[in-house]
């Protein structure tokens, strides 16, 4: 059979600031995603929160961007905003984008992450295992570096070696400014494209990987969000806090080799009023944001599919875990770093990224203040 896992994650309100939502709107979450179920439209689904955004993980046969299960998604959405509105939350809604999206939620609001799959148990997948990514407070761009490190580097995955990898992966890469009619992407092929895709991916704000595939096997092994709210709504309105689907092992990096990238705790554009530049912390699933400066963070479920497609009720938290503690002493020591510096360069997103706050209208004033003065003969 055909499966498809979506995953669908967006702010619809937090408590005291950018935090995290209320037990009811997790609550009102999970009670519509068990109704799915329920009702047939969902095979399995899990419900968490990283920071205050509520991810939506599922299962199902009904394809890609499609309109019940992205439907269904939005009106949880609602639901967990009419809570939030209740208990005075801050940011209630914020995500939700579009009046009613008519068909698809993307390009309205929250972060899609979406791969369908033969689900045949046989060569060369005789089992499926995938990993889910969620991060809060930064932009789609904080996967560039690790996915290509672990999708076309072998001093980070060593498989890459192996003759099942060694014809490398094709990268989906999408110009995450473009606001037109459907999507601008580039295909580049790792590989011998790895100088030209490091050259877009270099630029976390402006290019954004959307989804990987296997050229050996022709298989697509990750899916990511790469909506930018500024590019939706024309202004800042929080930031994108991306989520990834990974498909691991066998013809796949191993989740090792997809995590390790993240040990270096690379900075990222987020943290507070998402204007500054912030090392991204591993942190385990349901973490309220409570960090130095709304410090990034991002967490990793590891899952295995049932021969039924089901998952939910067992699976691994890959950062609730000692071993990366040291990690996040450094990425605590790299954010008091950066933050030591204030606004002065590197510390904040350039303008361009800050033109969507209310950065623009005091340039613009103070551009119309500036006088040119004669140079001296
Ligand atoms: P969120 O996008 O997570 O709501 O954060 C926005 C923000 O501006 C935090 O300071
Ligand atoms: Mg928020
Ligand atoms: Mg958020």
């Amino acid at each position: 059979m055909k499966v498809t896992l979506s995953l669908i994650k967006a702010d619809v309100g937090s408590v005291g600031g950018h935090t995290e939502p209320t037990p009811d709107m997790m609550q009102a979450a999970k009670d519509a995603v068990n109704k799915a179920i329920n009702d047939g439209l969902l095979i399995d689904g899990l419900v968490t929160h990283t920071g205050d955004d509520i991810a939506l993980l599922m299962s199902h046969t009904h394809g890609t961007d499609n309109k019940e299960v992205h439907q269904f998604a939005w009106n949880t959405f609602l639901k967990a905003t009419d809570l939030a509105n209740e208990c005075g939350c801050y940011g209630a809604g914020q995500d939700l984008l579009a009046d009613a999206p008519s068909s698809n939620v993307r390009g309205a609001g929250p972060g899609v992450a979406e791969i369908e799959f033969d689900f045949n148990r046989k060569e060369p997948r005789p089992a499926e295992t995938f990993l889910c990514f969620f991060a809060d407070k930064c932009g789609p761009g904080a996967f560039n570096l690790p996915l290509y490190l672990a999708f076309a580097d072998p001093m980070y995955c060593a498989g890459l070696m192996l003759p099942k990898m060694q014809k490398g992966f094709t990268f989906e890469i999408a110009d995450m400014n473009y606001t037109g009619e459907g999507e601008k992407i580039i295909t580049l092929h790792a590989p011998e494209d790895l100088y030209k895709i490091a050259v877009l991916l270099r630029d976390n704000e402006l290019y954004g990987i959307k989804s990987i595939y296997a050229r050996n096997y022709d298989e697509q092994c990750v899916s990511a969000s790469t909506d930018r709210l500024h590019s939706i709504a024309g202004k800042y309105t929080g930031k994108d806090d991306p989520v990834a689907i990974i498909r691991t092992q066998g013809i796949f990096p191993a989740p090792e080799e997809v995590l390790s990238p993240l040990a270096k705790a690379h900075y990222v554009g987020g943290g507070t009023r998402g204007s500054h530049n912030m090392p991204l912390m591993p942190v385990p699933i349901n973490t309220a944001i409570t960090g130095i400066y709304c410090l990034p963070i991002i967490s990793c479920l590891g899952f295995s599919l049932t021969p039924q497609a089901k998952f939910s009720s067992f699976y691994v938290d890959f950062f609730d875990n000692p071993t990366w503690d040291l990690v996040r002493i450094n990425a605590q020591k790299k954010a008091l770093e950066m933050r030591s510096q204030g606004w002065s360069g590197p510390a904040m997103l350039p303008y361009s990224e800050l033109e969507y706050g209310g950065f623009k209208d005091i340039v613009t004033e103070l551009e119309g203040k500036f006088e040119i003065k004669p140079s001296k003969k």
